[in-house]
């Protein structure tokens, strides 16, 4: 029976982290076992950064944004001798298992140190839903409601002035916010990396639907792609419609956890618990055909993720 694990958050912060985290804690403390919070990720692990957790240390968090553990990129675990120091930190506070709240980069290192021999469970918590074992990772919808709020207010801009608003959303390679957010938002256009565009047509179909009466149009660009202000431009100067360029950026990382990312993050927590405490590791954790379920590390990180086409191509034809 291990008694004593670790919890850590690691790579981006995303809304619903802090939930994790508690359930993390609570339910290791209710099974009677002991609980460190590691500050800024595998930095912490590797300097000692690392304070005992009670009940009350995760009270009055669930609805906050951000992470109460900080988050950080550490290169130095990225080494053989980073990866030695953590696991003797962890020999030194006989911590035998770790949460790791993060993503691939965050699992890799996960599988480095499972490897040496600590019980290592990955939780995936990343705005981008970009993670191939699951089909949702705590953040994705908070930070989608974000983006739609923030795109229907440049709507309301968009609308009075007859203009074409582009806004980039957040996504590293993935469009999956973006398709998501193009489709709640009634976009005119998706720019994603996964589905090839043609900024002609493009063009041609915003000045077709001109002359039917649209009078203005919203343009929704994966930062995959990236260029919103050089895709503003062109689309400005081919179709001669007053454009303007928004990068959201990270404002989509923060703010309060939806009900969705709160209750993943929950579930999430609780069940990497259980399975540290059978004794099992170098597991992440994902939620399929909404239930939630475990792979080997190296199989979750070989898996691929895709993209919903079919959304995008709904979120296309009905964009008159
Ligand atoms: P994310 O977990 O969100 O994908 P990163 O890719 O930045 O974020 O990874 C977070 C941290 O995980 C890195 O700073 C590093 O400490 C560790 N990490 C990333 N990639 C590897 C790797 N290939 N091997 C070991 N550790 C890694
Ligand atoms: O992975 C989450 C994410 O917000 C991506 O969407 C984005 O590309 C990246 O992190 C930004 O990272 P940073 O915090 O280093 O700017």
């Amino acid at each position: 029976m291990i008694k004593k694990i670790g919890v850590l958050t690691s790579g981006g912060d995303a809304p619903g982290m802090n939930a994790a985290v508690r359930a993390v804690v609570r339910t290791a403390i209710s099974k009677g076992m002991e609980v460190y919070g590691i500050r800024r990720g595998y930095m912490g692990l590797i300097t000692g950064d690392i304070f005992p957790m009670d009940e009350r240390s995760v009270s009055d968090i669930i609805h906050r944004g951000g992470t109460v553990l900080y988050t950080a990129r550490c290169p130095e675990f990225r080494t053989a001798e980073g990866v030695a120091k953590a696991k003797a930190k962890c020999d030194e506070l006989g911590i035998e298992g770790l949460v790791v709240i993060g993503g691939d980069g965050s699992f890799r290192g996960a599988a480095d140190l499972s490897a040496q021999g600590v019980l290592c469970i990955g939780i995936p918590g990343t705005i981008d839903n970009d993670i191939a074992c699951t089909e949702y990772t705590i953040g994705f919808d908070t930070a989608m409601n974000t983006a739609m709020e923030m795109v229907d207010k440049l709507r309301d801009t968009s609308q009075s002035h007859d203009r074409c608003s582009v806004v980039e959303v957040m996504g590293r390679g993935a469009g999956h916010i973006a398709v998501n957010t193009g489709i709640a938002c009634g976009a005119t256009d998706i720019i994603t990396k996964e589905v090839a565009y043609d900024l002609d047509a493009i063009a041609n179909t915003m000045l077709e639907k001109k002359s039917k009466g649209k009078q203005n149009f919203v343009v929704i660009v994966a930062e995959g792609i990236g260029h919103a202000q050089e895709i503003a431009t062109a689309l400005q100067e081919k179709t001669h419609i007053e454009s303007r360029a928004t990068v959201l950026g990270h404002v989509q990382r923060g703010g309060s956890p939806t009900v969705r990312d709160r209750v993943e993050a929950t579930r999430m927590g609780y069940y990497a618990v259980e399975l540290l405490e059978q004794g099992i590791g170098n597991r992440v954790v994902g939620v399929n055909k909404g239930e939630l379920v475990d792979y080997d590390i190296q199989e979750a990180l070989s898996m691929q993720k895709p993209y919903d086409v079919k959304l995008h191509k709904i979120a296309e034809q009905i964009a008159f």
